[in-house]
């Protein structure tokens, strides 16, 4: 039996790289899963509040990303979908976990490096603005494991960024099993798509991103075709002539070939033997056609299933009762093997 479970951020509407990175393989998980597969997402609010929030537009974020975990085809009649902050069993373990995690471990997490080398003081690189610093952002992590191993998970669909937090998980999950002398975490395994890692379409040296401050760097599941238009046409390539894929000399083409070929579920190799003695012009023709050959239905259901507020609250809270009452099972166990029960 498969415990399959991944979580994402309401922190915005989501852009190509978690659609190619996670959630399209969320749905494919979904189509293909056995009967006695578990299937489990969760919006991840207690994660949002790492990074300071507009508490309204946190509340409207969250409810949109219900309604698009539900645009792009997962089904809550053969998926749990919830909201993280609605299962209190999280944090419970998050904090019986984060008396077990070492805190040198916790300072090489790259996400932490990068909060951190975010503060340091622009005149003095050896002084760190702490104020700028809480103890989410150090922890978060944690929570996040809590947020698989919670529900005995085996297997978590996530894009490339988070393999260093799934290696954690699996730590924090044997350090548990270690300490307490049994085997109730399976260690949970990573899946990828084949396109794990989307590149920004204004700087293919780093991930598109949610927060990188150039909007036409990330396409949404929202835009319209002239805004995918605009910014794939706008995207940064090379002036090398002809089409091949070699994403360490074409960073910026192969990211596009890529975006193609998981567009059209093919192996890009192909997609870019097709484009060989084409131009850039004829190859970002082809990926704003595709693209929004993707986007549309996602974009049209997503403004239908937004208006159905009943609905919404519905699959949320039926979904909570299904995550906590899976999660208790595994909380009784845990409380009792640590002495709290
Ligand atoms: P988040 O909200 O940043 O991203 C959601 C998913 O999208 C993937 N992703 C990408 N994949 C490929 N290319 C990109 N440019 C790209 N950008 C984002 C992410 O890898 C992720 O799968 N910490 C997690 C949320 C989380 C979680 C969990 C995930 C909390 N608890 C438990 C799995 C299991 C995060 O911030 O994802």
């Amino acid at each position: 039996k498969r415990v399959i479970l991944s979580g994402i951020q309401p922190t915005g509407v989501p852009h190509l790289g978690n659609y190619f990175g996670a959630l399209s393989n969320w749905v494919k998980l979904q189509r293909e899963a056995s009967a006695d597969d578990e299937l489990l997402f969760t919006i991840v609010g207690w994660h949002a509040l790492t990074l300071p929030q507009d508490p309204k537009v946190l509340a409207t974020a969250r409810t949109d990303m219900l309604a698009f975990l539900l645009a792009i085809g997962l089904s809550p009649q053969k998926s749990i979908i919830f909201h993280q902050d609605h299962n209190p069993c999280h944090t419970e373990l998050a904090w019986i976990l984060n008396c077990l995690t070492p805190f040198g471990k916790l300072k090489r997490m790259t996400t932490w490096k990068a909060r951190l080398a975010d503060s340091r003081n622009a005149n003095d690189e050896s002084e760190v603005d702490e104020s700028l610093l809480n103890a989410g952002l150090f922890t978060y992590p944690i929570l996040q494991a809590a947020d698989i191993l919670v529900y005995r998970a085996t297997h978590v669909p996530v894009g490339d960024d988070q393999t260093q937090h799934l290696e954690l998980s699996r730590d924090i999950a044997q350090i548990f099993n270690q300490t307490f002398k049994n085997r109730l975490f399976p260690l949970p395994q990573q899946l990828n798509t084949p396109t794990k890692r989307i590149l920004s379409l204004k700087d293919p040296s780093s991930k598109m991103s949610k927060s990188a401050p150039d909007t036409q760097s990330r396409i949404l599941l929202t835009d319209t075709p002239a805004q995918i238009r605009a910014k794939i046409r706008g995207a940064v390539t090379d002036s090398i002539q002809g089409i091949t894929y070699d994403p360490v000399a074409r960073p910026g083409t192969a990211n596009l070939l890529a975006i193609l070929a998981a567009c059209t579920n093919e192996d890009v190799t192909a997609v870019a033997e097709r484009y060989r003695d084409k131009r850039h012009g004829d190859l970002k023709a082809g990926v704003v056609d595709a693209v929004e050959g993707v986007v549309r239905g996602p974009r049209e259901e997503f403004e239908r299933i937004r208006k159905e507020e009943g609905y919404l609250a519905l699959v949320a809270t039926e979904g909570a009762e299904k995550a906590r009452a899976l999660a208790e099972v595994t909380m009784r166990d845990v409380r009792k093997l640590v002495g709290l029960a």
